[in-house]
């Protein structure tokens, strides 16, 4: 089989020339820059039955239609790449990791609703099973030939073939990595992923995205097993074998609430029992990320919200204040603390109860505000979001009426927010809700300080 492995380098002009002058003539109907034309996800569905259920809701399969990508990019994108010709290439970019076999099909610029319902959007069956290698900062490497790259040895149909290539992280990381025009990085997932104990024990995405579940359950992947394919006129042996392993395309993330609830744990770490003369009580707690291969948030950590609330009550429903010790260095500003920068009233609105810990990657614009827009960002000035398999200690006090003693409940909520209000009311998309990972309580009984 001729390969053709095409390098599609956006910046570089001479990869661009290199696909557009590929052996192959263009794609006549949409003027492309290959001539392959990628089969639609809905013909794979013939015969891929199951997959394709859970591939057609995974954001995958919704990676354009989304509503707040497909409003970021045409209500804003499109309208700034038309006045400014160098923002071009990041709006070009977007459909080129969004949609695309879109992109390897279209050389002109998606600028409204109706070119791109002439192509299949979203990251298609057809384009992730024709991927055939990384190329760094959001690059990939294709292999247009038809034939379907897969990971089944066994399988002897003459449509596909097996790749080694899709079983590794790399995989991935070619498009969960992301370089913005202004050369920041403004997604790092792989290379959180490389750089933490699973990146280095080699417990690859799909180990944890693609078994049964999403992620590890008791620290171990569950897979499905069965058939393939469902239909094999003409594709195979006449007998299909039942594979022991077959990997889910439901690819749950940040919009699933069920890849999010117990994501992390919390524990309370009590050590003395009574308060202090000054009446405060101090107490830790530990936020458990050893469920995630990268940080937490990770993907568009531009976007995502975690955070922290604690708070400390009597049974009789008297609240404490609880004061989260801070980490402020003097001089910067502390994002780390809801409420603590100028910018947060805008950015954060009430979505994020005030004095909260929040875990967060802050991004500023030209202007050096804080921005939610992977597009407008310039900088990064802020990161202190939970590494893979991080347990991180936060330090609390509870204050007290001095001399108190008796029982009070300590409870501590770790929320998520893929988006607040800020960001999906300026695209006018409807808000995302809250999801709570996890909730801790702890009754305590304190006793008169001794020497009181
Ligand atoms: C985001 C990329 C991506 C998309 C989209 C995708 N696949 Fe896959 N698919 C993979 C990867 C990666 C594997 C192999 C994982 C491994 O072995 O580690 C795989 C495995 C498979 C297999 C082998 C059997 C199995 O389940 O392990 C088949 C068949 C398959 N995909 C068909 C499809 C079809 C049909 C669609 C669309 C309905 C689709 N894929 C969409 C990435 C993708
Ligand atoms: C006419 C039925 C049919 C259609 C349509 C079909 N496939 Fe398949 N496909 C099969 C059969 C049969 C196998 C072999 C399954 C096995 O070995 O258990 C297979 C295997 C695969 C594999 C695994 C290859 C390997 O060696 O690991 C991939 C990937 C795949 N198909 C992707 C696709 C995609 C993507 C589409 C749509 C563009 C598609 N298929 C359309 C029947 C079909
Ligand atoms: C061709 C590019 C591409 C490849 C390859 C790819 N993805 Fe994605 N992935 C995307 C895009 C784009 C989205 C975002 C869709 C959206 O939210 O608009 C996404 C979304 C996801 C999500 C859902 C996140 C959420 O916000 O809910 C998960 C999980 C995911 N990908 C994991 C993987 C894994 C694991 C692999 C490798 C097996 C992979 N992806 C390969 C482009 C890709
Ligand atoms: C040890 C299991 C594990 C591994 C390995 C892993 N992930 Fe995840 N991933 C998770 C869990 C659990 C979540 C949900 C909690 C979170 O967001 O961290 C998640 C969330 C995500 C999200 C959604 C994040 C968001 O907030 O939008 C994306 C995208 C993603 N992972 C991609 C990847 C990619 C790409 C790789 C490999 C480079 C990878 N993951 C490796 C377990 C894993
Ligand atoms: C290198 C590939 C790549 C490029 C280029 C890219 N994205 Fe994405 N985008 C992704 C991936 C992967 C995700 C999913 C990450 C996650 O789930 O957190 C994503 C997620 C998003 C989301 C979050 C959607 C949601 O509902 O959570 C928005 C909005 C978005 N991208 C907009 C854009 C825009 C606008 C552009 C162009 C300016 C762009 N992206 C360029 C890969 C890319």
């Amino acid at each position: 089989m001729k390969k053709l492995l095409t390098a599609v380098c956006l910046f570089l002009a001479a990869c661009a020339t290199e696909v557009r002058q590929s052996a192959v003539p263009a794609d006549s109907s949409l003027g492309g820059r290959l001539a392959y034309r990628y089969e639609s996800s809905d013909m794979c569905r013939g015969c891929h039955a199951e997959i394709y259920e859970q591939y057609k809701d995974s954001m995958h399969a919704r990676a354009f239609s989304n509503p707040l990508f497909n409003a970021q990019y045409f209500k804003e994108v499109v309208p700034r790449a038309k006045r400014d010709p160098k923002f071009a290439a990041e709006a070009r970019k977007c459909v080129y990791c969004h949609a695309p076999a879109l992109f390897m099909s279209y050389s002109g610029m998606i600028e409204t609703p109706e070119q791109a319902a002439r192509y299949e959007t979203g990251v298609t069956c057809d384009f992730c099973h024709t991927l055939s290698g990384y190329a760094e900062n959001g690059d990939y490497l294709q292999n247009p030939s038809g034939k379907k790259q897969g990971p089944l040895k066994s399988t002897s149909s003459h449509h596909a073939e097996y790749s080694g290539f899709l079983q590794v992280a790399e995989y991935c990381g070619s498009c969960h990595n992301a370089t913005n025009h202004a050369g920041l990085e403004v997604k790092s997932t792989y290379k959180e992923w490389r750089e933490s104990s699973y990146g280095k024990s080699g417990n690859v995405c799909q180990e944890c995205h693609m078994n049964k579940y999403g992620y590890l359950r008791d620290g171990a992947a569950e897979f499905n097993k069965g058939k393939a394919a469902h239909i094999n006129i003409g594709y195979g042996d006449t007998e299909q074998k039942t594979h022991e392993k077959l990997y889910s395309h439901a690819f749950p993330g940040a919009h699933s609430a069920a890849q999010l609830e117990d994501a992390l744990q919390l524990e309370f770490k009590i050590g003395r029992r009574n308060a202090d003369a000054q009446s405060k009580f101090p107490f830790v707690l530990h936020v458990n990320n050893s469920r995630s291969g990268h940080k937490m948030p990770t993907g568009s950590s531009d976007l995502r919200l975690l955070w922290l609330a604690v708070t400390a009550a009597t049974d009789d429903g008297t609240r404490f204040p609880v004061i989260l010790h801070s980490r402020r260095i003097a001089g910067a500003a502390d994002y780390s603390v809801a409420g603590a920068s100028s910018d947060d009233a805008t950015v954060l609105g009430a979505d994020v109860p005030a004095g909260s810990r929040l875990y967060r990657s802050v991004f500023v614009d030209g202007k050096g505000r804080q921005t939610l827009f992977q597009y407008d960002s310039v900088k990064n000035v802020f990161d202190n979001r939970l590494n893979a398999a991080e347990v991180r200690s936060e330090m609390y006090d509870v204050l007290l009426p001095k001399g108190f003693s008796g029982q009070i409940t300590l409870t501590a909520t770790l929320n998520y927010l893929a988006a607040p209000s800020s960001v999906t009311r300026r695209q006018k998309v409807a808000d995302f809700k809250p999801v709570v990972i996890s909730t801790q309580q702890k009754r305590i009984t304190l006793v008169p300080h001794l020497t009181e």
